[in-house]
């Protein structure tokens, strides 16, 4: 599946999996660990069911025998006996809805870390084009989806065949006219009631659609405020916010009308399915071929045997949504993750930071080459500045210095060794890397500086973060070290989360650095403070470091010239 664009996109895909019989071999192995949980939620719904079917059985029995044959002590026993019947029932019912929602909940537990530790594994490639939000939306409603459908819907949908099958057993074993007329009535009724909850079904897809546009509308507005102010374009936002309410205004109207026919209409239905059974089953009465008591069973079956009639439908539907969810969430699971390391990859150990690229090649999609042969060294200890105009790829090389994404031709090797032998972790671990755009958690400035490194001491982060100039700033927040950042670190300026990141860096003491524009957005009195403490810090360590800045990489031992993928020019600044 390929990145969707926008929300009404998304609302408005068909909910059926393309192939529901393998979305299920694949949901199924989810449950295999509770067979025994399941074998007793199967057990517990035929007993409740079969106990279901004795319930009008006794009714009609109190009716004709002791009722009819005027024998109180009877009428009295045969009241306790439904009371056991009826409160066994509702207990086993209990039961296989409690043991259900465990079972099903543990197995979504175990699929959402399935997904999400999946994620974790796939590669930056895989990212750039599958948007967050849609992401989000697997973790959050397709899994729901499928919570609904097992949770609920199974056990239900058991019960309903099963409490069908053993109502049409049991009205045939007991008098086949009766039976034979609920079969008649029935399906008419239901095929009515069928009728108008289709439209009531289009009518909350529909509902269900515009409510999707009205939220994207909302979504970008609020995300967008700023460009929306600053084009001054409020008006047009709420134009089109009108246009959208109005939609669901109609649109839920319209659903809401035929849900609400259906009510009225299910009872009537009812009431004329009571009438014809009373109707014939008197006329049999009255010629002695029945009993009256068995016309109270039979009404009673009857109304048992509609509701799971009614409820197949919605319960179709709620499984057709859940194989769609499993679907997309097993496409995501399916995904191959990153290259793995080879069994016999190499533990890079001590590292003097020798980076060679080798005539490499590389496109993000094939075809579209953006590096192109390009050999580059870095001597241990050297700094290495790459310049060049937006897009000429400088990102890109460290990118592939990074695994983020893999090379297609040549090879990159650190102190020797290619690095597709060795062991990804091994690798990031001796790379530090600030990029342009930082990454700051809603967590504590403190917490979101030992991301760089998890062991270090309150103390040490205070170092690191003296060293990069941010402490002095850190400590006029609100709570200073303890400051919540905010999500997305709303709360800082661009050059104060640079900052940030500059700190986490030096605390992860990398063998090698890699600076993108890292000081791009900070100003020139600030980065010539930091320029003394990125010196420090990329003493003894090979540094990349890409800045338009002439300061930058004034002191850089080489500076390579980069254009449309290949390097025009190097040597050092004089
Ligand atoms: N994730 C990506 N997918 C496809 N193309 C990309 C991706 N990232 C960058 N590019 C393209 O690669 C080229 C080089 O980009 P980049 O290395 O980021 O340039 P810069 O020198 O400005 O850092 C650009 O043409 C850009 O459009
Ligand atoms: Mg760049």
């Amino acid at each position: 599946m390929t990145a969707r664009g926008g929300a009404a996109a998304r609302f408005s895909r068909i909910e059926k999996a393309r192939d529901p019989r393998q979305a299920l071999t694949r949901l199924l192995p989810y449950l295999k660990p509770f067979q025994l949980a399941l074998a007793m939620v199967l057990a517990s719904v035929i007993i409740y069911t079969l106990l279901g079917l004795l319930g009008p059985y006794l009714m009609g029995q109190a009716i004709d025998r002791f009722i009819g044959g005027k024998d109180p002590a009877g009428l009295a026993r045969i009241a306790v006996y439904m009371l056991v019947v009826y409160l066994l029932n509702n207990l086993f019912t209990a039961a296989a809805n409690w043991v259900m929602a465990r079972v099903s909940q543990q197995a979504l537990q175990n699929l959402r870390r399935d997904l999400f530790e999946h994620l974790q594994a796939l590669s930056i490639g895989f990212f750039d084009t599958h948007p967050a939000g849609e992401l989000m939306s697997r973790l959050t409603n397709d899994i729901d989806a499928i919570n609904q459908a097992v949770s609920q819907n199974v056990t239900s949908l058991l019960a309903s065949v099963l409490s069908m099958v053993g109502i049409l057993i049991a009205m045939f074993v007991l008098n086949a006219w009766l039976a034979l007329a609920t079969l008649i009535v029935v399906p008419i009724m239901s095929w009515f009631t069928e009728f108008i909850a289709r439209y009531t079904r289009k009518g909350f897809r529909d509902l269900q659609r515009s409510l999707g546009g009205l939220n994207s509308v909302m979504e970008e507005s609020i995300s967008g405020q700023k460009v929306v102010k600053a084009f001054r374009r409020n008006e047009s936002v709420i134009q089109a916010f009108r246009a959208q309410n109005d939609a669901v205004y109609h649109a839920a109207v319209y659903a809401n009308t035929y849900a609400m026919m259906l009510m009225p209409l299910t009872n009537v239905l009812g009431n004329f399915f009571v009438i014809v059974l009373a109707g014939l089953g008197g006329w049999l009465a009255l010629h002695n071929l029945v009993s009256v008591g068995m016309i109270a069973t039979f009404i009673s079956y009857g109304q048992n045997f509609v509701n799971p009639l009614r409820q197949l439908a919605n319960m179709y539907n709620s499984i057709q949504a859940a194989l769609a969810g499993a679907e997309r969430v097993f496409e995501i699971i399916d995904t191959p993750p990153e290259v793995p390391d080879a069994p016999d990859a190499l533990s890079l150990q001590t590292t003097r930071g020798h980076v060679r690229f080798e005539d490499v090649n590389f496109g993000y999609v094939p075809d579209t080459p953006i590096i192109k042969s390009m050999s580059l060294e870095a001597k241990p200890g050297q700094t290495i500045a790459l310049v060049g105009p937006t897009g000429a790829g400088k990102t890109t090389i460290i990118n592939l210095l990074t695994r983020f994404y893999e090379i297609q031709g040549g090879r990159i090797t650190i102190d020797g060794s290619d690095i597709r032998a060795v062991r990804k972790a091994d690798l990031r671990r001796k790379l530090g890397l600030v990029l342009q755009d930082t990454f700051l958690f809603a967590d504590t400035v403190m917490e979101n500086l030992r991301y760089g490194r998890l062991d270090a001491t309150d103390e040490e982060v205070m170092r690191a973060a003296e060293m990069a100039d941010a402490d002095h700033f850190i400590r006029q927040l609100p709570q200073g070290y303890q400051t919540v950042l905010s999500e997305r670190a709303g709360n800082l300026s661009q050059g104060q989360r640079q900052l940030l990141a500059i700190a986490r860096a030096i605390l992860a003491d990398p063998a090698i650095l890699i600076l993108d524009e890292a000081t791009s957005s900070v100003d020139t009195r600030t980065e010539a403070r930091i320029q003394k403490a990125l010196l420090r810090l990329m003493q003894g360590r090979t540094s990349f470091v890409i800045a338009h800045r002439l300061s930058t990489i004034r002191d850089a031992d080489n500076v390579v010239v980069i254009n449309h993928g290949e390097i025009v020019e190097q040597g050092t600044h004089q």
